[in-house]
Order: structure tokens, then C-alpha cells, then sequence
């Protein structure tokens, strides 16, 4: 039997970083706060080869990769699929080498098999019938179809943010969660990254008085074009990439990669970003199982015509019942790809997550928290405090759900409800204009036009039907 070993130091600066990375991300959190991390269980890893459950990754990029990865240490990766064979072989042989070292590392004996490749998904899920476990590492606009598929056939999911494409993708998705008792954990890691946790607890805690304003910063997209076409490439099933989008020619920017900033498989960076940072504002809020009243954004930039489709600088603003005003908004300073300007103004440099309150306020990002009074983050939380559900390894939270049958920290009603926010702001932006939102009822008040973007046509054969029943 595997005793639980308690988190080290270095595991709580790891798993700070969000998957893989590290930083010294605790440099700035209070010391009461590291030592209770550091005095939680961290999630089990098997010691023996047969205890590990079978896992197949679909969608093998760097996300999916990286995934993958984490899951070594608590699954077996056994099969991988892409539309894109190149990307499935270089998995398969990096995965391979992965599972390996993780195995050398907790003692385990490998079992050397090989992993095997798949090019569609239906198909991987159909005949690796020991695989209880999907990571789904696809571009957003495969997502719900792939977790759809997988959770009808009994299969636990750990899936990539931003959980859905559409709303109504996300409503189904939940209802199939429910329905069929599987476990799914979105991929939102900073809700495992402890200081995201902290700072939540002690905004609900009104460490900051009553709360009145949340911001969150994301890095503005790419604006670029006019692309042109090019022969697809050989290994790549094009038709197969673009599934229930809309068919076209093939155009490299649209696929591996910058396909997030084209809104026919994304929503751009308020999809991307905003599910992290708008995720943490709604537990921050305590609203992560509703939805704001009203939505209204606006482009502070056109797209350029023949290029990236999604709007790459904007600024929305919501109502929530609660009254507290709440910003999404784009900094030109700071992007994964490449920063639009190289000379940010003083405290305009990076995206995150800005709570304000009557007392005070605090500003947390991957690796830095910082608040108004340095006693804000310093004081310990009283032992009657409400605390979050605390998990401080994203996929090992995700593993031990998958044993406990408990419901993991970002479920997929969060993910549903964190990425809607994103998913309303992308339409008004669209439609230029404010909209009221009925969070219970999930529907725009009084516009149709609206009401028609909860959902998106989907290019046969992949709809809901053909692809969860088939
Ligand atoms: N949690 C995080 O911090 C984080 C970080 C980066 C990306 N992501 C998310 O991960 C997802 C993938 O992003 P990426 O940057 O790795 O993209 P990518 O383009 O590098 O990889 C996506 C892969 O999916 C494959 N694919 C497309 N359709 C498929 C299908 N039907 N079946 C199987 N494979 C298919 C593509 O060929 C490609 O290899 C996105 O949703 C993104 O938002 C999350």
C-alpha cells in the first residue's frame, strides 16, 4: 500500500508554476499559507507498473504533449491519436522515452511496450478497450465532440481549456457528465495552483472589504494577414482538423498552433487567456456556478481582412447580481507570442487578475501576488474562515478523482460556466453592442441574433448526433 506523502517545498513551487514549469513562485506567499500546502497530501503515485490506469492522449501538440506528460505519473500513456500523423508518431516516440524516465524515477519496472498511434479519434476509443482515460489536447473546436464521444463510452476525461466552442456545447457537456457519472477536469491548472487559491479565499473572506471591482488582464492577440493558401501538407487530414467548422482551403496560420486566434475554432484570447483568468475571477467572486446579467464589449482594433478572424484588442465589461463591476481586457504588453510593444507604461506589463475592494486590493499572476498592505496576504485566515477546495497538483487532483470518484477541482460545470463568460464576451464584441444574459436559463433576453450564437452550426457528419451516437 502506498502511504501519502506530504508536499515538499519544491513540489509546492513546481505545482505554483502550473504543469511543468518552475518558478519561484512562493517567493511573495505568506508564510502560514506555505506551510499548510506544504502540510497537505499530495496525490498518489502507483509504485507498481499494474496499478497505473491505461491512458490514450487525442490531439498531440504541445499541450496535448505536455499533458501526457504530467499523466506519466499516474497513468499509462498506451495509444495516442492525431489528424496530423507526424504529430502522432513524434508523440509516440517522446511519450515512450517519458514513460520510461517516469517509471526509472518512482521505482517502477517498465513494461517497454510501445505506444500505439491512431489517426482517429472513434476509433482509438472503440478498440483500446482497457484505456479508461482520455486527455484531449485538440484545438477548441474539437473538444466537446471528442469528450462526448469518450464519456458515452465510459471513458474519464481530462480535457484542454477553454472547455467548449459554444455555450450550448457546454450545457450538453454537463448534462453528459452528470448522466453518465464520469469524471472530467478541465485543464483551467491555475485553480490547483495554490497561490490562485489563496488569493480567492481571502477575497472571499473580505480581506479586501467588500469587493467591488475584478479585472482581468490577457494578452492581446495576434492581428496579421492577408494568408494565403498552400497544398496540405502529407501527413496532415485536413478535412478531419477542421471537423464542424466551416470547410476551406488549407492555410497554415489557421491550423497547428494559431488556429486560437481564428474564431471559427476558437474565440481568440478571451477564450485562450480568459478561461484561466476569467475562472479565477468567478471563484474569486464565488460566481463559478452562474453566470453575469449582462455583457457588453467592444474592439479596440479591426481585424485585417483576409487574416486572423478573432478580435485581438478589446475590453468587456459585465454586470453580476452581486454588484461588483467586472473587466476583461486585453494588454498590448504581454503575449505568449511575442509582445505588440516593447515599452510598457509603469504597472501595465503583464496579465492577471486584479481584485478591488473597499479595503484594499490584490493583483495575482502566474508567480506573483501582490496587494495593497503587504498584512492583506501576511495575517493568517481565522480557523472559522471559508476555505476552497484545495488541490495543488492539477492532474494528480484529476488521478485521484479518477479513483475516488469525487469530483475534481475545475468540474465540468466550472468550466462550462468559466469559459460562457468568455464565450458572452466574444459575442458581444462580435456584435458590437450590450446584451442582457439570463445566467439561470443560460439564453440572451430579448435578442435572437444573440441567442443564435449559444450554438454554431456543424459541418456534417460532425454534429452532436453523428458523432455521440455513432
Ligand atoms: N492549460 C494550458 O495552460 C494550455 C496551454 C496551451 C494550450 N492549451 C490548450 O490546449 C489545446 C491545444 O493547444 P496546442 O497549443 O497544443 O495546439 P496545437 O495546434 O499545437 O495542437 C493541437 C493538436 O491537435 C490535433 N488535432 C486536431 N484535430 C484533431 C482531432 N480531431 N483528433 C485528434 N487530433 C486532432 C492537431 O493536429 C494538433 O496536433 C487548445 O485548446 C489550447 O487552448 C492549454
Amino acid at each position: 500500500m502506498n502511504h501519502p506523502r506530504r508536499f515538499t517545498r519544491r513540489d509546492v513551487i513546481k505545482t505554483a508554476a502550473g504543469a511543468g514549469a518552475a518558478y519561484a513562485a512562493l517567493a511573495g506567499l505568506p508564510s502560514w499559507f506555505v506551510e499548510e500546502v506544504m502540510a497537505q497530501d499530495a496525490p498518489k503515485e502507483p509504485k507498481s507498473a499494474n496499478d497505473l490506469p491505461a491512458v490514450a492522449l487525442i490531439g498531440c501538440g504541445g499541450r496535448g504533449r505536455g499533458d501526457a506528460a504530467d499523466a506519466q505519473k499516474f497513468g499509462r500513456i498506451v495509444a495516442v491519436c492525431d489528424v496530423d500523423a507526424g504529430h502522432a508518431e513524434g508523440a509516440a516516440v517522446a511519450l515512450g522515452q517519458s514513460q520510461r524516465d517516469a517509471d526509472a524515477k518512482a521505482g517502477r519496472k517498465s513494461t517497454g511496450d510501445q505506444i500505439r498511434t491512431y489517426n482517429d479519434f472513434r476509433k482509438l476509443i472503440d478498440t483500446e478497450k482497457d484505456v479508461s482515460v482520455i486527455l484531449t489536447g485538440t484545438p477548441d473546436h474539437w473538444h466537446t465532440l471528442v469528450n462526448l464521444y469518450a464519456l458515452r463510452r465510459g471513458k474519464d476525461v481530462y480535457s484542454e481549456k477553454p472547455l467548449t466552442l459554444t455555450i450550448d456545447e457546454g450545457k450538453r457537456l454537463v448534462q453528459t457528465v452528470k448522466e453518465t457519472g464520469r469524471v472530467l477536469q478541465t485543464g483551467t491548472q491555475q485553480r490547483s495552483d495554490p497561490q490562485f487559491r489563496l488569493v480567492c479565499e481571502l477575497v472571499q473572506n473580505g480581506r479586501i472589504g467588500k469587493l467591488q471591482r475584478v479585472t482581468t488582464i490577457v494578452p492581446a492577440g495576434l492581428r496579421a494577414g492577408p494568408f494565403a493558401s498552400k497544398p496540405v501538407p502529407e501527413k496532415l487530414d485536413w478535412d478531419m482538423w477542421l471537423g464542424q467548422a466551416p470547410k476551406v482551403d488549407f492555410v497554415p496560420e489557421r491550423c497547428h498552433t494559431t488556429f486560437r486566434f481564428w474564431y471559427d475554432y476558437s474565440g481568440g484570447t478571451i477564450t485562450d487567456w480568459g478561461a484561466h483568468h476569467n475562472d479565477i475571477a468567478l471563484w474569486g467572486m464565488g460566481m463559478d456556478r452562474t453566470g453575469p446579467t449582462s455583457v457588453e464589449g467592444r474592439r479596440l482594433v479591426e481585424p485585417i481582412p483576409g487574416g486572423y478572424t478573432a478580435a485581438s484588442e478589446y475590453e468587456v465589461k459585465y454586470t453580476w447580481a452581486n454588484g461588483v463591476e467586472h473587466t476583461c481586457r486585453t494588454t498590448r504588453y504581454d503575449s505568449i507570442f511575442g509582445s505588440l510593444d516593447k515599452n510598457p507604461p509603469p504597472g501595465e506589463s503583464h496579465n492577471g487578475i486584479v481584485f478591488e475592494g473597499s479595503d484594499g486590493w490584490i493583483y495575482v499572476r502566474r508567480g506573483f501576488v501582490e496587494a495593497s498592505k503587504p498584512q492583506i496576504l501576511k495575517d493568517p485566515l481565522p480557523s472559522n474562515a471559508k476555505r476552497l477546495y484545495a488541490s495543488n497538483d492539477h492532474m494528480g487532483n484529476f488521478f485521484e478523482c479518477v479513483r475516488t470518484r469525487k469530483a475534481p477541482v475545475a468540474a465540468a460545470e466550472i468550466g462550462h460556466r468559466s469559459v460562457s463568460v468568455c464565450h458572452l464576451g466574444a459575442i458581444s464584441t462580435r456584435l458590437g453592442r450590450k446584451l442582457k444574459w439570463d445566467p439561470q436559463k443560460e439564453q440572451f433576453v430579448g435578442d435572437d441574433e444573440a441567442n443564435k450564437m449559444v450554438a454554431r452550426e456543424q459541418r456534417k457528419p460532425w454534429t452532436y448526433d453523428t458523432v455521440v451516437q455513432a
